[in-house]
């Protein structure tokens, strides 16, 4: 089958989840937005209120941000896919707890298993803890990790900030822009 068509499949059997109690309480899963062939997929952390009504990824004020920083190196929406760890909006934009998080994982990987990106983006601890336990964002962020054996053929993560911790933080905003400029060098590179 078509990659579109499988991804397609998988974003509306994301839709009809109810593998734990967070379809409950949302209006609208986020499966994920973008283009099926990306090199590079962001994954967040979970919808928060705007994504829960719309049912899209980042379209609230770390939404508009990621735009920008996105435009910094001449990517925009159509030439990535996002998505997030957890699809569906904790209450009151909890933290995920571990078995939500395992339950959207599974999803997570059929997703990045059909994309086949060369890169994966991590925004925020949540979704860098997914592949890279252990390790603290302030050290890690902006560099690239090769984790070999999760995924078919994917095996580089560069984590970085949440955009939405750069909204309270201005030093954490100058952090995520250079990390950025480093992801537009790197993107650069591998065209070559
Ligand atoms: N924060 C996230 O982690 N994901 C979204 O989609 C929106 C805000």
């Amino acid at each position: 089958m078509k990659r579109a068509i499988q991804l397609k499949k998988l974003e509306d059997e994301i839709r009809k989840c109810s593998n734990c109690d967070l379809c409950m309480a949302c209006t609208n899963p986020v499966p994920g937005y973008g283009n099926y062939f990306a090199k590079v997929v962001f994954i967040g952390e979970a919808p928060g209120k705007e994504e829960d009504l719309q049912g899209l990824p980042f379209v609230g004020a770390s939404g508009k941000f990621l735009d920008k920083l996105l435009e910094s190196i001449n990517l925009d929406r159509e030439d990535i896919y996002i998505t997030n760890l957890v699809k569906c909006r904790p209450p009151n934009n909890r933290d995920p707890n571990q078995n939500e998080i395992d339950q959207c994982f599974k999803f997570l990987k059929r997703q990045i298993d059909l994309i086949c990106p060369m890169l994966i983006v991590t925004l925020g601890r949540f979704s860098m803890n997914a592949f890279l336990p252990e390790i603290k964002i302030s050290q890690a962020h902006g560099q690239v990790f090769k984790v070999e054996g999760l995924f078919e053929k994917t095996e580089f993560i560069m984590p970085m900030y949440h955009p939405a911790s750069a909204l309270y933080n201005p030093k954490l905003r100058s952090v995520l822009t250079e990390d950025f400029v480093k992801l537009g060098e790197l993107l650069i590179k591998l065209k070559k």
